[in-house]
């Protein structure tokens, strides 16, 4: 159970460079079964959940060789398996994407139902409905969802909400099928279209990726490909929420800007500078804060992945403001953790309302999930005192090297392991 110790109410200030994104690279590395020939991926994170997504599909029969901390190559061309057991697929709500990527290229598939973060109700009926609309028999079997078809027909498909997985796994299943299959009220998050491209450039025909409409005209084979995955927008948004809150000057860079717009119009309304240039961004507050109420919405509305970064901003504005989760059922668990730090905030279902306090107090808290771990983490840099957050292993799901990245800031973070065995009963500093 190691922990995160933060001295906060230190400025950050100076560069810190973004790392691949996590929800297109989850989705890119089972997309390699789909391929004929190895691949060669590009600015991979270096985060648990590739780690995951690697293994598994090590366990599958892939050959995987790491050519430098970023880059690896793929060799998926002698996959025997097409099971993905619980053990492994527990671990992490991305692996619903080897549904897709198995059944699109073997016409089979058996994958234990994901784990991942609880953010309330997460369901994969869209998913099913998808498959099954391709030509698959799909069935629940001990937990296991298990699917297969004689054939991967072309065919329209509606969904009945926007979904980033259902969509996503649409195109694995559907990108060497026969005939034309045309997706509706599709999700249009930049991973959508870093996935339709990572494909287009293996020979797949995928038109309208980042629309509401995806239209996927099966291909027979997938040639090999070497592919360089999109920075992450919410890594982006991380940051650019923490040089906000301690009132730093952070240049951002290894950023694509057109996908940060959801987040750049928000906190520019709160009152946070941000220049943009080409592939870099520069966040600068004096404050205070502006109160702001904010819905979170399938992009390009504001992505519910920042709901719990832009809360904990909002606690040192000036007024009320009303955060309204319409995404997840159950995303405010982490409100608890910053009132033990003074905030004050009410929920009531979907909506909560933050009531600017203008500091927060140092506390020992607990990471609930990935972003929420991560809003817990900005709380400490701008508290006054000391925040040790445990459960850390949430955020290191999803962020490269954070604490690294922040103390090249200027923050007084560090990792402590702490060993739980009583006779012991010391902490030491894993890495400063
Ligand atoms: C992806 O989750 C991301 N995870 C999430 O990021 C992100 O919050 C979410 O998209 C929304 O942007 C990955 O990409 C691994 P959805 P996903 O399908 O695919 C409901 C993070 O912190 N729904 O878009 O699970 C669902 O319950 C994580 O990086 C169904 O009802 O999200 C939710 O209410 C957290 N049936 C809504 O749709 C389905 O079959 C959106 O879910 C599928 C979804």
């Amino acid at each position: 159970m190691d922990k995160y110790i933060i001295k906060g109410k230190r400025r950050l200030s100076g560069e810190v460079e973004i790392s691949g994104a996590k929800n297109a690279a989850v989705a890119i590395i089972p997309a390699v079964i789909l391929s004929d020939e190895p691949c060669v991926l590009e600015n991979v994170p270096n985060i648990s959940d590739v780690s995951i997504s690697l293994k598994i599909l090590y366990e599958l029969g892939a050959q995987i060789e790491y050519i430098n901390d970023t880059t690896i190559k793929i060799d998926a061309t002698q996959i025997k398996d097409t099971v993905v057991p619980y053990e492994l697929a527990k671990l992490m709500r991305a692996s619903y994407y080897f549904l897709g990527t198995l059944f699109g290229k073997y016409k089979k598939a058996r994958v234990s139902m994901p784990g991942g973060c609880y953010l309330g109700d997460r369901p994969i009926d869209q998913h099913i409905k998808a498959f099954v609309s391709l030509g698959a028999t799909a069935a629940l079997d001990h937990g296991m969802v298990d699917i297969t078809a004689d054939e991967i027909s072309g065919t329209s498909i509606f969904f009945d909400m926007v979904t980033v997985g259902a969509t996503i796994n649409t195109i694995l299943a559907a990108c060497r099928g026969t005939g034309l299959t045309v997706i509706e009220n599709a999700a249009r998050e930049p991973q959508i279209v870093d996935v339709a491209n990572f494909l287009n450039s293996m020979g797949a025909e995928i038109m309208g990726a980042g629309t509401d409409v995806i239209k996927i005209r099966g291909v027979n084979a997938l040639h090999g490909t070497t592919y360089s995955i999109i920075p992450d927008q919410i890594e982006a948004g991380t940051f650019m929420v923490a040089a906000a809150a301690t009132g730093g000057d952070v240049i951002i860079k290894n950023v694509i800007p057109k996908h940060l717009e959801p987040i750049t119009n928000r906190l520019a309304k709160i009152g946070v500078n941000i220049e943009e240039f080409d592939d870099s961004i520069r966040v600068t507050c004096e404050g205070p804060f502006v109160k702001t109420n904010i819905k979170t919405a399938p992009h390009p509305g504001f992505p519910t992945d920042m709901q719990p970064l832009i809360a904990t901003l909002l606690c040192f504005a000036e007024g009320a403001s009303i955060i309204t989760e319409d995404i997840f059922d159950d995303r405010f668990r982490y409100v608890d953790e910053l009132r033990r730090m003074g905030a004050e905030i009410s929920v009531d279902g979907k909506v909560a309302v933050i009531d600017g306090v203008g500091e927060l107090l140092g506390a020992p808290v607990s990471a609930p999930d990935l972003r929420a771990g991560a809003a817990l983490i900005v709380a400490g840099l701008a508290a006054k005192g000391v925040t040790e957050i445990e459960n850390i292993q949430f955020v290191e799901r999803g962020y490269e090297d954070i604490v690294f990245k922040l103390r090249s800031l200027g923050a007084e973070i560090e990792k402590v392991e702490v060993i739980t065995d009583v006779t012991l009963n010391s902490q030491k500093i894993v890495n400063g």
